[in-house]
């Protein structure tokens, strides 16, 4: 059976009159940085406008490799773990972490509905990828910034130069684009890209980004499913002590919270 956009049921092969009933349900729907955005909720609530601004993805000075995975985790656990970095020196060792990440202090801004941290890593080694990427010889001045939006994304814009230098025709630039779609309770969509801003026409690094990137996300996704099973298990302790390190993550759960009081109060929000 073949629909249309409305719905309706505009072919049914070997039967010429189409009952009807023959409709599925149609969802506002728009393509946007290469990704197609799908509105759920009340149509007339659709706003187009509240899409985030994700050009890196096809952006022509920009080189995006991406993919999707399933995961077996709440969605906020991906959050929370994209929030605090500092998981990269313990999960990520061969690609992206290194003792740097984990010791350098972070900084944590939260606005009424944004979540940015930074965090400096001046003069510290270049972890495995940024070699494979760059050649670094000596040393690297690190940086993250990262962002969260409500209700389920995180953008990480990572930096890197030679130590002690400005020298960005030598440095590496990347935006980490994370869309955590919920699917159930205790399952996730992830949509991801890293895109960088430079070497954008050497195909070999898209194949050693790409290869890096699902190593390391599937780092991430053994250690969230994991946290979700513990939590699942009746012996499991509810108590939470919280660590400097939680700021940013405490802060986007409490976005998101007010954001879905407010929804079941019927204030609706109009994100994608
Ligand atoms: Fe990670």
């Amino acid at each position: 059976m073949t629909f249309d956009c409305e719905g309706n049921c505009v072919r049914l092969p070997g039967q010429a009159v189409i009952p009807k009933a023959a409709k599925v349900r149609n969802y506002p729907l728009v393509e946007r940085f290469g990704w197609a955005w799908i509105w759920m909720g009340d149509p007339s609530l659709a706003d187009p406008s509240s899409i985030p601004n994700f050009f890196w993805l096809d952006h022509p000075e920009w080189k995006p490799v991406g993919g999707t995975i399933h995961c077996e985790s709440n969605y906020f656990l991906l959050i929370d773990n994209l929030l605090d970095l500092s998981h990269e020196t313990f999960l990520h060792a061969s690609t992206i972490g290194n003792a740097a990440v984990a010791d350098a202090a972070s900084e944590t801004e939260a606005g009424d509905a944004t979540v940015r941290v930074r965090r400096r890593m001046p003069n510290c080694p270049p972890p495995p990828l940024f070699k494979k990427a760059r050649n670094f010889s000596g040393n690297i001045d690190r940086s993250q910034v990262i962002d969260f939006t409500p209700p389920c994304y995180a953008v990480v814009d990572a930096r890197a130069v030679p130590a002690g230098t400005n020298d960005t025709d030598n440095g590496i630039e990347w935006r980490v684009i994370n869309a955590l779609v919920p699917e159930y309770e205790g399952t996730t969509h992830y949509f991801w890209a890293v895109s960088r801003h430079f070497a954008i026409d050497n195909r070999e690094l898209d194949e050693i980004m790409h290869k890096a990137v699902v190593h390391t996300f599937s780092e991430d996704i053994g250690m969230t499913e994991a946290q979700q099973k513990r939590m699942a298990r009746p012996s499991a302790d509810p108590k939470h002590v919280t660590i400097k390190a939680d700021a940013a993550p405490i802060a986007a759960r409490k976005i998101v919270s007010r954001l879905l009081h407010g929804e079941a109060a019927g204030v609706q929000t109009a994100s994608p």
